[in-house]
């Protein structure tokens, strides 16, 4: 189960080297003596390939009936399914998460494969009643042509799954780049594609890093659409790239996710709910709670169980059952983790736990943090308003709901955010007015369904929505028909101002 592997790219149905004969190396997170992969360091020729390979395809398969593509990706989650505890060993192996958090990973692929599979049988238009008598119209949907995707490593099989399964199924076919820390699990996602019976060229792996292999692929002219999940920073230029080129592009970024507690909530559910959304995937979620915003009258019991939980969580190789929050996913991450907490210390806010990287030990060999908790955060402080995306929890305490709504609207992003409360008034008050893309309440961050629409508001996102029926309008184009029987030059058709 620790062998290494070779990964080539995956262009026209065949594995090839990069063209410039570069590789790279990922090694386990948690054990850096443990080599996962060897994989191509690709470039700007190599994605030529990719998309030329993709546009090849793209000729056939926008004519393959969408029940037929719908049945390939259903095939598809049949054989995710039986492959779970395999790809879910790989992804903890390649990114750090434990196991159970991965097996989560591929039952969020298994479900978008079921359900974008099932949109093949109805992948609906519009038909309206026209103004003239003998006249029809409609509005049917369209594949766009080559989908450029660039995914994160820390859903590497969920997220990949979110974009290139609902553009799949609306006839599209697609290069990806997948974050260089995990690209096996997109090879394992497509390796069931393939075996589901996805014709040569229609999904391509082009692996590498960003400025290399990322950059071309948006900058590409044939490729007219762009998703891409990941930091604010590097979404902003593949937006800006992309509109040189009119290209339509969707964006899903970064967070600073609220919870806020008042002071009627059951504590117990609050407990439970931040340990887990705020360490769970070593809080490297952008849906991950990264402040909780609690009534001061109910501030210092809370803070006290979310200590006494924090100290008690079991950290290690995700590989481990007992595992309960692995490392971070590479160097860079924990030296951005760490330089927050410090952070944190000079801008006044109470180091309450962890604060530590953990080098005893097994730890050595792996990016390991203790799971940090601060009190006494300001709003105004960079805890409070930057995304770290690590387990880096900050507590904020308000007088009333005014207060905190106010306080977890106040920053730049607005993916996910959640209340706590037995007041049916503040919930439903809370549901309207949180800017963001998602609302859970008596439900911590996290826990998205792939059935619903996924995305936020503000610096998270540009207004699309890559999951729910929302999905299907990322990936494909509205086409309106008139068709006119009446056999004959109608009047309004030269006028409409009758
Ligand atoms: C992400 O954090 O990038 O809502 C995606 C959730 C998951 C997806 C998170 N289902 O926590």
């Amino acid at each position: 189960m620790s062998e290494t592997r070779l990964f080539m790219n995956f262009i026209n149905g065949e594995f090839v080297p990069s063209l410039g004969g570069k590789t790279f190396e990922r090694r386990n997170p948690a054990d850096t003596t443990d080599l996962v992969g060897i994989f191509q360091d690709s470039n700007a020729d190599d994605i030529e390939a990719a998309v030329a390979a993709a546009k090849a395809a793209y000729a056939t398969w926008r004519k393959v009936p969408a029940p037929r593509r719908g049945e390939i990706l259903l095939k598809a989650a049949d054989l995710l399914l039986a492959r779970k505890e395999r790809y879910s060993h790989d992804l903890t192996r390649e990114m750090g998460k434990p196991l159970f958090e991965a097996g989560g990973d591929i039952v969020e692929a298994i479900g978008m494969a079921q359900y974008a599979g099932s949109e093949g049988r109805r992948m609906h238009g519009v038909t309206t009643p026209s103004e003239l008598p003998n006249k029809f119209q409609m509005s049917i949907r369209q594949p766009i042509g080559v989908i450029g995707m660039i995914t994160p490593w820390n859903f590497p099989m969920a997220i990949a799954s979110w974009k290139m399964l609902p553009a799949l199924v609306c006839g599209n076919t697609v290069v990806i780049k997948p974050g260089e820390d995990a690209s096996i699990s997109t090879f394992n996602l497509v390796e069931c594609l393939v075996e589901a019976g996805l014709p040569p060229g229609v999904v391509n792996i082009v692996t590498g890093h960003g400025p290399s292999a990322g950059q071309p692929l948006v900058e590409h002219p044939d490729v007219p659409v762009l998703s891409f999940t990941g930091s604010t920073e590097v979404g902003r230029l593949v937006y800006e790239l992309g509109a040189r080129q009119i290209k339509r592009v969707s964006l899903e970024m970064g967070g600073k996710n609220p919870l806020i507690v008042m002071d009627d909530a059951d504590l117990d559910l609050v407990e439970q709910g931040v340990v887990w959304a705020a360490f769970g995937t070593t809080g490297q979620r952008c849906t991950a709670t990264s402040r909780v915003i609690v009534h001061r009258k109910v501030a210092e019991p809370l803070i006290e169980r979310l200590v006494a939980r924090a100290q008690a969580l079991q950290i290690g190789n995700g590989l481990h059952p007992a595992t309960e929050m692995g490392p971070l996913v590479n160097e860079a991450q924990l030296e951005r983790v760490l330089g927050y907490i410090e952070v944190g210390k000079a801008e006044g806010a109470t180091l309450r736990c962890g604060g530590h990287r953990l080098t005893e030990g097994t730890y050595a060999s792996g990016w390991f943090v203790q799971p940090t908790i601060f009190t006494g955060v300001r709003p105004t402080m960079r805890i409070a308003r930057e995304e770290i995306f690590g387990p880096v929890l900050s507590v904020i305490e308000v007088e009333s709901f005014d207060e905190a709504l106010a306080v977890a609207n106040d920053v730049a992003y607005g993916l996910s955010s959640s209340i706590y409360t037995r007041d049916i008034n503040a919930a439903y008050r809370a549901m309207h007015e949180l800017e963001a893309g998602i609302v859970y309440i008596n439900a911590p961050t996290i826990g998205a369904e792939i059935h619903l629409p996924f995305g936020g508001v503000k610096a998270t996102g540009n207004g699309h929505r890559e999951a729910g029926p929302t999905m299907l309008d990322v990936f494909s184009e509205w086409k309106s028909v008139y068709v006119d029987y009446s056999g004959s030059l109608q009047r309004a058709q030269i006028d409409n101002a009758e």
